[in-house]
Parts: C-alpha cells; structure tokens; sequence
C-alpha cells in the first residue's frame, strides 16, 4: 500500500534519539505484522492499578499502533487480543476484556472509516457473549467494503484448535467426495484456516519479554522474523514499531534457501 508523504511525515516527527524514519526503508516494509500485545497486567500492578486499567491502557497502545501501521502504508495488521486459554482468567476479568472488546469496536469505527481499515476476526467467536459477538458483526458489515489496510483480531484464537478445524473440514471435503486426499498440501491446509487469503506475518512482535508463541499462529509464522521487546504493550508506541520494523529490515531472510551471491 502507498503510504502519504505528508501524513507520515507527521506522524512521525519529534523524533527520539534512537530512532526516525529516516532509519527505515519504506520501499521493503514487511507486508503483514502481527503482534502477541503482552504485559497489560504488569503495566498496571507496576503504577498501582487494577488489572482492568492496563487492558484500557493496551486498547489505547493498540490505536496508536493501527494509525501507525496506515500511515507507513502496512498491508495487514494482526494482534492476538483472547486466547482459548485466556478463559481460565477470573471471571471478573474475562466479562471486562468481552466488555472492552465490544466498547472498543464500536468506539473506533469513526477510525476504520477515517483510515479505510478493514476488520476481520481471527477464532472462534460462536462462544464469545451476546453483545461482544453482536458488535464485532457490526464491525465486520461496517467494514466489509473499506479496501485499506486489514486489521486482524484474534479473539477466542488457539492454533491448535485452528489447525484441528482445518483438518476436520478437509477430512470432511474427502468423505463427501469433493477432494482427493493427496490433494491436501500446505496450501489447502492455510486455505482452511481463519487467515486464508492474508499472507503470512513477515514480522511477529512479542511485547513484555516472554519468549514464546502461547498457541498464536504456529502454522502461518512457519518463516516470520521475532522480535521481542522488553517494553510492557501499554507502553509500547510508534516508535517501538520503527524499532522492531528497523531490526526486521536488518535480518537476512533466506526461506530455508542459501544468500544469492
Ligand atoms: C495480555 O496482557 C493482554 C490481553 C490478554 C488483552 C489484550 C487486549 C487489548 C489490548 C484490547 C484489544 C481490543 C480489542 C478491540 C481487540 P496480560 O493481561 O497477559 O498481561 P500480564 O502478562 O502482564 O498479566
């Protein structure tokens, strides 16, 4: 996507020390990033706050980082929201992040729109609460026809459980007759996943240190560059993202192959 000039000058300006955006080549961005947004509850145990204001805070780092990724002109921003696991958190929690995701939706679709953002949900949203669910389809009709950037959630996510739908719907196409079964190849399996028709993340960003994946994405992040970040996710804001894009721009991605010489 071609990002504008003056936009993203501005965005950018006042630079930090380290960091601009002159350090970045805006012709080789990674076409899709994805990030694990980790260390909400630290942030807030860390400034004496409820659990709840670190997930505020994190709803606020994510806007930042949605207009960040527009104005550089990103393909494709996903962002690991709830996990399959996150339900065994208190009750109290799990009913305010459901809560959070759905004031948030309907709070930002000014932004989809101003930004030509398009949503879409990664996982399994059949067991998400009424109003969440009622929301996020609003989300998704709202936004259906906006042709900018795509901005992934994935909510009620779990790799593992992807990839086991995956197979059962294959397995299925074969017992009805419609797929031969040495058909089913890598291609066939990422068509049946919830990120079918995305490329793959080029850029996986993990914020708060923790080095690992925690089930997010284990089939499609078979080649993506990692780059995990100290910085808890409230904090964590554009320039952090100039950072992580200024390291992925550094690595020498071979798939596999050897350099050219
Ligand atoms: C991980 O931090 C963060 C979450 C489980 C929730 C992330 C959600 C948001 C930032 C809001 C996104 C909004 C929408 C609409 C999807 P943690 O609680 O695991 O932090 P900790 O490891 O420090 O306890």
């Amino acid at each position: 996507m071609q990002p504008k000039a003056e936009e993203l000058e501005l965005h950018y300006a006042e630079a930090p020390q380290d960091i601009s955006l002159a350090d970045i080549d805006l012709d080789h961005l990674p076409a899709h990033i994805s990030i694990i947004m980790d260390g909400n509850g630290r942030w807030a145990t860390k400034q004496g706050l409820k659990r709840a204001a670190g997930h505020m805070a994190g709803v606020d780092a994510l806007r930042e980082i949605i207009t960040s990724c527009v104005r550089l002109g990103i393909d494709v921003l996903s962002a690991y929201a709830f996990s399959t696991e996150n339900w065994h958190r208190p009750q109290e929690e799990v009913d305010m992040l459901m809560h959070l995701f759905a004031t948030t939706l309907i709070n930002e679709l000014p932004l989809f729109d101003q930004e030509n953002v398009k949503l879409v949900f990664l996982g399994d949203l059949t067991s998400l609460p009424q109003e969440t669910r009622d929301v996020f389809q609003e989300g998704l009709d709202h936004t259906s026809d906006h042709t900018g950037m795509v901005l992934a959630l994935a909510v009620n996510y779990g790799s593992r459980a992807e990839i086991a739908r995956a197979a059962r719907e294959l397995a299925l196409e074969v017992v009805n007759g419609e797929r031969d079964a040495n058909s089913i190849d890598p291609e066939a399996i990422a068509s049946h996943l919830y990120t079918a028709g995305l490329p793959d993340p080029d850029l996986l960003i993990r914020t708060s240190g923790e080095l690992r994946l925690s089930n997010y994405l284990l089939f499609q992040l078979a080649y993506s560059e990692f780059y995990i970040t100290p910085v808890l996710w409230p904090d964590f804001d554009r320039w952090d993202l100039l950072r992580a894009i200024a390291s992925f721009q550094g690595r020498d991605r071979r798939f596999g192959g050897v350099e050219e010489a």
